[in-house]
């Protein structure tokens, strides 16, 4: 059994209630969106269900569905855009296991996806999910038609390169053989995680309807979580076990990663989280909205265990 991931109300009463039930919404769309295991390609749609529907945190869609409420957006109009970003997320995961790139046998705890399908089933499970991503925010009719092409060049910058989340795999890849400055692991992070978690907070924003300056200050929140959140999957990979991680720790060190702890050290590397998570909390302030939920991510990915 996996740790508990909940984020727990921190004197913010309904918050854990309310992520709790944005998790069960997206759960819940992602099982219509994305084809049935009876239909063929059998092997193909079993892959993409196994990784998919493994108990990931869901962050990038309560991040996406948080921003846009704060904003007035309803959760009709988040919810798909919410699931692209999931399934954008989950083809990364399956892709970033692969034995050529971290070579990993454990996920969201089960088998990964190409130990239990194949690699190239894994591959093509990875392929289609970005696609439905896509194809998904393409054919949102809860959305203008201007919203849903800049939705899509949100995510497919944030996604792909050479400033996103295959710009950063690429360059974390790179940095397995040769040593990094600060500056570049700051790089890698914010690009091969970073994009895609500031795409989804830029995407609830922009289908709210937020002006220019909201965008920014939400740009300015996300970027610093994302930062935030590779510190701490980092730092999880040293301290955390397999049981609370669903996935195996201690393979950071094994494979001349370059990470937070292993270039500063565990305990400066924890004290830059603190201040990572100080400046996410206050790109927020010169919001005139409620965003006690983007406070309680931030302190969510700060805290978190897995
Ligand atoms: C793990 O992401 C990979 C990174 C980008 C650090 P998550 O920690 O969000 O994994 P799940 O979705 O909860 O499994
Ligand atoms: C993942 O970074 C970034 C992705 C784009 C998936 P990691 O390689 O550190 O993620 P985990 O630790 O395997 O989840
Ligand atoms: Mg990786
Ligand atoms: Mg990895
Ligand atoms: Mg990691």
């Amino acid at each position: 059994m996996r740790a508990s991931f909940e984020i727990h109300d921190v004197g913010r009463v309904g918050l854990g209630e309310r992520f709790a039930r944005y998790r069960e919404m997206v759960d819940a769309r992602l099982d219509k969106l994305v084809p049935a295991e009876t239909v063929s390609p059998r092997s193909v749609h079993g892959a993409i269900r196994w990784s998919l529907f493994a108990g990931g945190k869901r962050f990038r869609p309560l991040l996406l569905l948080s921003v846009g409420e704060s904003f007035g957006a309803s959760e009709e109009k988040l919810l798909d855009a919410a699931c692209a970003l999931e399934m954008i997320h989950t083809y990364s995961l399956i892709h970033d296991d692969l034995p050529s790139m971290d070579d990993d046998e454990l996920r969201r705890g089960r088998p990964t996806c190409h130990v239990k399908f194949g690699e190239a089933t894994a591959i093509l499970a990875g392929d289609a999910l970005q696609t439905l991503a896509f194809q998904t925010i393409a054919e949102d009719e809860n959305l203008s038609g201007q919203v849903r092409a800049r939705i899509i060049a949100e995510v497919a910058r944030a996604s792909g390169v050479p400033a996103g989340m295959v710009a950063g795999q690429a360059y974390d890849l790179a940095a397995e053989s040769r040593d990094v400055t600060g500056e570049e692991l700051e790089k890698i992070h914010r690009y091969k995680t970073g994009a895609l978690i500031t795409a989804s907070a830029r995407a609830g924003a922009i289908i709210a309807g937020a002006n220019r300056e909201e965008i920014n200050a939400i740009s300015r929140y996300a970027e610093r979580l994302g930062l935030l959140f590779q510190i701490t999957d980092d730092l999880l990979d040293v301290t955390a076990t397999a049981e609370a991680l669903g996935k195996t720790p201690g393979k950071d060190a094994r494979s001349s990663k370059a990470t937070y702890p292993a270039l500063y050290g565990l305990e400066a590397a924890r004290k830059l989280a603190h201040d990572v998570h100080e400046e996410a909390c206050a790109a927020l302030r010169p919001i005139e909205k409620d965003t006690a939920s983007l406070r309680s991510l931030a302190d969510f990915i700060l805290n978190r265990r897995a």
